[in-house]
């Protein structure tokens, strides 16, 4: 076998989120096949970072009150805890905004302006007029040209389908400030992937894609090739273009080259040499998980940057599908778009890894995690006849022989079976057909049980003078369970770890060549792995579930009708239409949001008690109503100077009141 160099990487997930269990579909995967190419002796590299770029991070952060450097340290630390936890081994993480990424990026850059492929023109967008700065499509909502679908992005509408421009968009407002855009010039530039046409024809038909995908790229490579608009306006969080003041990096401009600043910082700490990943000539290998929203950008943009700026290109790109829970796209309202934290608060993550390898093949399909199914498979096949195989052997071994094993192996044969599976199973590996994979491994498990059931230990125990062949029998159960564990050990680290701790054996490598354990002592068995238990996954639903709509009984809680008043008491309230021109987070404070809302002539700061219903976000640009001659309250976070009207109950069920069309800040409610 020869010594193969490989990087690896998965997408760089957005610093603006938690992991999810889609995102894990693809991390998982990817750890799989590396551990796999790990234990065949390769020198295999996996590498990732933190996707910190663009628009949206920006703006959370302003809505958070710190700086967009704060807000990536602080995601960082949550992304890498939830992988560490996932088994997800990565030899380095790294961020896009690096200096490693600053300079790859600008020589990148630099080298295809050198060599004409990129192009400056002046383009007109639209631009939020009170938070000064252009928008990107989907920081502006309106009416959909088509259908007049209200509430619609500036890029395509979700109640028709239909895609326009932002410009086209009816009673179109910033989803920033609320404010009605105006149309500004600004000078772009532009990446002529045009350039590539023919490169990217040769290349995307020469095996690096998986057929559906390079069929796709057919396709869209039919259609011809736009330029691509690589430019940013500040304020942007990114990186300056070098020659170019205050315009940046397009976020998916330096995304991707956060792999080579990754693969970078990784060969630093090594003393590795970094250009024999990357230049033209490399013969070491180069694989790009990711999933099929982003083949775009991989498959074409991505190598067309690399040849022009004349450094090589992917081996190959490894497109997945989406992963769905229960037959359906993953929801915050059925308590199934679940993160990654609340699944470890509850389960084994060895179970979420098993189970997607279970459903993982080479291709794009969305893969469905169905937690009856989940249940029943880890039961089944992990505990059932994995787990199972180990503690039923080992019992005798450790009581009745003090932890050592037979010898001799009675059943040669049968465990050269199992050895001469390793090279099926090892091409399913290769070739990403985990699912496969794992139902050749599941077979040997079960050829494992019935050989144990055929002989039936528990019953050789109680009869006198047949103590070797009840140390034989549990020696070849033991010996056989052995290998199971080495087969999976890509998906199952942990649970392998503590096997080969219990066997007695250092961390075991491709069973090439493995010879069965003769009167080798043990360890005492040590439970495995735990059945999952249906009632944990009622409660990760639970706790994933965001309410957007009110119960039905929460609904009906309602107060008794007050106490009669006269006109004269209810004309002392102010109310009046009030514009919500901020909304942020109070550091401390549990329930409140702080609100800055104008009242026509003038602007107030109110403190609400309805965080645990509205993002800050969802408020802003909202017209509402305050009582408006409430006396200011002294409260702990500063002054309230007025009270927005809500109905409900309390919790996710509060609904701020807003007036009709028509209504303006300032006008009295009478
Ligand atoms: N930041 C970009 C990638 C830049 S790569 C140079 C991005 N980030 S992401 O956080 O949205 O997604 C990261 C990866 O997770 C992507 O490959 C994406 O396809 C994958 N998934 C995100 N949600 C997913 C599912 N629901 N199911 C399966 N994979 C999913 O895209
Ligand atoms: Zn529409």
């Amino acid at each position: 076998m020869s010594n193969r160099k490989i990087l690896v990487t998965s997408a760089l997930p957005y610093a603006n989120g938690p992991i999810h269990l889609g995102h894990l579909v693809e991390y998982i995967q990817t750890d799989i096949w590396v551990r796999f190419q790990k234990m065949r002796g390769h020198q295999c590299h996996y590498v990732c970072a933190d996707d910190t770029h663009g628009t949206p991070i920006m703006l959370r952060a302003d809505r958070e009150g710190i700086t967009p450097e704060q807000l990536i340290a602080q995601v960082e630390q949550e992304h890498r805890a939830d992988f560490d936890a996932f088994g997800v081994a990565f030899d380095h993480y790294h961020s896009t905004h690096s200096e490693e990424n600053k300079t790859l990026s600008s020589l990148i850059y630099t080298r295809l302006r050198d060599g004409g492929h990129i192009n400056s023109r002046s383009i007109t967008q639209a631009y939020d007029p009170v938070k000064n700065m252009f928008l990107p499509d989907r920081f502006i909502k309106g009416d959909c040209p088509k259908c007049g679908a209200a509430d619609q992005y500036g890029d395509n509408c979700e109640a028709c389908g239909a895609t326009y421009s932002p410009m086209e968009l009816k009673n179109a407002v910033s989803a920033i400030s609320g404010e009605k855009p105006i149309e500004k010039d600004s000078l772009h530039y532009f990446f002529n992937l045009g350039d590539f046409s023919d490169m990217l024809n040769d290349w995307t038909r020469a095996g690096h894609l998986q057929p559906e995908v390079s069929n796709k790229m057919a396709e869209w490579l039919q259609n011809g090739l736009q330029e691509w608009d690589i430019s940013r306006d500040a304020p942007y969080f990114g990186f300056e273009i070098p020659d170019a003041p205050g315009k940046y990096f397009y976020v998916w401009l330096d995304a991707p080259i956060g792999y080579m600043a990754s693969c970078k910082a990784l060969c630093d700490k090594l003393g590795i040499d970094f250009d024999s990943y990357w230049n033209k000539n490399s013969t070491s290998e180069l694989y790009h998980f990711i999933g099929k929203d982003i083949i775009y950008f991989h498959a074409l943009f991505w190598p067309a940057m690399l040849h022009g700026a004349d450094f090589r290109t992917p081996s190959a790109i490894f497109a997945h599908g989406f992963l769905t829970v229960n037959g359906e796209k993953m929801s915050k309202s059925r308590g199934t778009f679940i993160k990654a934290r609340t699944y470890l608060d509850h389960l084994n993550p060895e179970y979420l890894r098993y189970y997607f390898a279970a459903k993982l093949s080479a291709g794009v399909d969305d893969i469905d995690l169905n937690f009856d199914d989940f249940t029943q498979r880890v039961n089944a096949d992990l505990v059932g006849k994995v787990v199972n195989i180990g503690s039923r052997c080992s019992g005798f071994i450790s009581k009745r022989f003090d932890g050592l094993l037979s010898g001799e192996c009675v059943e040669p044969t049968l465990f050269q079976q199992f050895i001469d599976q390793h090279s099926d199973i090892a091409n399913l590996y290769e070739s990403r057909e985990f699912g496969k994979a794992m139902r050749e491994i599941m077979a040997l498990a079960d050829k494992a049980n019935q050989y144990i059931d055929d002989k039936k230990p528990w019953l050789i125990a109680k009869e006198a003078g047949k103590e070797l062949e009840l140390q034989q029998v549990c020696s070849v159960g033991l010996n056989l369970f052995r290998l199971l564990v080495v087969y999976l050990k890509p998906v199952i680290p942990s649970l392998a770890a503590n096997a080969e701790q219990f066997l007695n054996l250092p961390p075991q490598a491709w069973p090439g060549d493995a010879q069965p354990l003769l009167a080798h002592r043990i360890n005492a068995f040590t439970p495995l792995m735990t059945r999952v238990e249906p009632e944990k996954i009622a409660a990760i639903v639970e706790a994933s579930k965001e309410n957007l709509q009110p119960t039905p009984q929460a609904a009906k809680r309602f107060d008794p009708i007050a106490k009669p008043i006269e006109i004269d008491d209810f004309a002392k309230i102010d109310l009046r239409i009030a514009k919500i021109l901020n909304a942020e987070h109070v550091e401390g404070a549990e329930k409140l949001l702080h609100l800055t809302v104008d009242i026509g002539d003038e602007t107030r700061s109110i403190f609400a008690g309805i965080k645990s219903a509205y993002a800050p976000e969802d408020l802003i640009g909202k017209l509402t109503v305050v009582v408006a001659n409430l006396k200011p309250r002294k409260m702990r976070f500063g002054l309230s100077e007025g009270m927005v009207l809500a109905a409900g109950p309390g919790g996710k069920d509060i609904y701020v009141l807003s007036p009709d069309d028509g209504a303006v800040a300032g006008m009295r409610v009478k």
